[in-house]
């Protein structure tokens, strides 16, 4: 089985690791946790990094450290993981979804003002698969309106816009350490920021609101979002090689690009922008109208060849969670809806070699005229 994510674990994982074994600093307490907090917020050209258990608590504590709550509206994609709409839903905010673009698969930032209205509280941006939303038109909504922004820039580590990094743009910035991401911890997550008291309050939610001189007496609810040193080991030894991961992942982009870009039927990542080229996180790919069957076959039939594949994202508004509680009730949004019954992504990992994405594009021309 050709796997759709596989993580390189080869360069200085194994020594960090060992170092906290012989020091015996395993838990949050380590000195890594700090190391890896401080090189990945100057990597994203931040001043904060805050270092949680995984990229949804990230959002969650992200989402709390704006004061978000009850009566408040949030604007974000129906195109994206569940993630980023959980928290917004459990404080009593209301999530206000958007359409996606057709071309670059992210939120369509064309819709966003006609969202706004006076009880809108910020906007969630997500960097989906491989570009980055255009994001000096949102910012410029934000400061118009005076809305709080969250970018998820969990899929876009090592990405850029005009020339300025993905996760140097929100009030509050979150990434992933998944082992399908750019750089892995296993499970793991990062907020970054600009802000003292943003960056002191998601360390305080992170670490169950303990209070520095009464530690067991809470002034507030918060989580435990921990990140342990053996996950920050990991992370630092990781990224220490973004910059390889970038290059590899470009390069499978575009062997993908060449050896796919002639078969009839499907649609293919957007290569680039006027803000952007793609770093393709994962190499999706979007069935045409005319394929008499959806994804799911596809991915079906790919398995039955070997290689392994995933669905797109299935929208928020679609959710039967939501539905059952009568959220979202009559909105549709025809191109997101669209990619999530036609869009899948092949394997895509950082450890993909050459005569893989060969027999993966193989695959895939069999697949769809079979
Ligand atoms: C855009 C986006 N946001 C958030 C997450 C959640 O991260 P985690 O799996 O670490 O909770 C993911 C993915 O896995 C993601 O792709």
């Amino acid at each position: 089985m050709i796997p759709v994510n596989q993580p390189l674990l080869d360069g200085r994982e194994r020594e960090y690791l060992i170092e906290c074994i012989d020091s015996g600093w395993i838990s949050s307490e380590g000195p890594f946790v700090a190391r890896f907090e401080a090189e990945f917020a100057s990597r994203v050209g931040r001043r904060h990094g805050i270092a949680v258990c995984n990229g949804t608590s990230a959002l969650d504590a992200a989402v709390a450290a704006l004061d978000i709550a009850s009566g408040d509206e949030v604007i974000m994609p129906t195109f994206t993981i569940i993630s980023c709409i959980g928290q917004v839903i459990r404080c009593g905010a209301t999530p206000v979804l958007v359409d996606s673009d057709p071309v670059t698969w992210n939120m369509d930032v064309s819709e966003v003002e006609a969202k706004v209205t006076s009880r809108t509280k910020a906007i969630i941006v997500v960097h989906i698969y491989g570009l980055p939303v255009d994001i000096d038109p949102l910012l410029e909504i934000a400061a118009r309106y005076g809305l709080k922004v969250i970018e998820d820039a969990a899929e876009m580590l090592g990405q850029e816009y005009r020339g300025r990094p993905c996760g140097s743009f929100g009030d509050l910035s979150t990434f992933s350490f998944y082992p399908n991401k750019h750089i892995t911890t296993g499970e793991g997550g990062m907020i970054v920021t600009d802000s003292d008291a943003l960056a002191e309050r998601c360390r305080s939610l992170r670490n169950l609101c303990f209070q520095a001189d009464r530690r067991f007496v809470h002034e507030e609810l918060g989580w435990n979002l921990r990140m342990t040193n053996l996950q920050a080991a990991l992370g630092l030894a990781q990224l220490e090689r973004l910059d390889e991961v970038v290059v590899r992942k470009r390069m499978m982009g575009a062997r993908y690009d060449a050896l796919l870009a002639d078969i009839p039927g499907i649609s293919l990542p957007c290569p680039a922008t006027d803000f952007a080229r793609n770093i393709y996180w994962v190499y999706g790919l979007v069935l045409d109208d005319d394929l008499p069957f959806e994804a799911e076959e596809a991915m079906r039939r790919l398995a039955e060849r070997k290689i392994g594949s995933r669905p797109f994202f299935w929208c928020m508004h679609e959710q039967p969670a939501f539905r059952r509680r009568g959220m979202f009730a009559g909105e549709t949004y025809p191109v997101a809806e669209r990619m999530a019954r036609r869009g899948f992504y092949i394997p895509s990992g950082v450890a993909l070699t050459e005569s893989q994405i060969d027999q993966v594009t193989t695959a895939v021309r069999e697949i769809l005229h079979a």
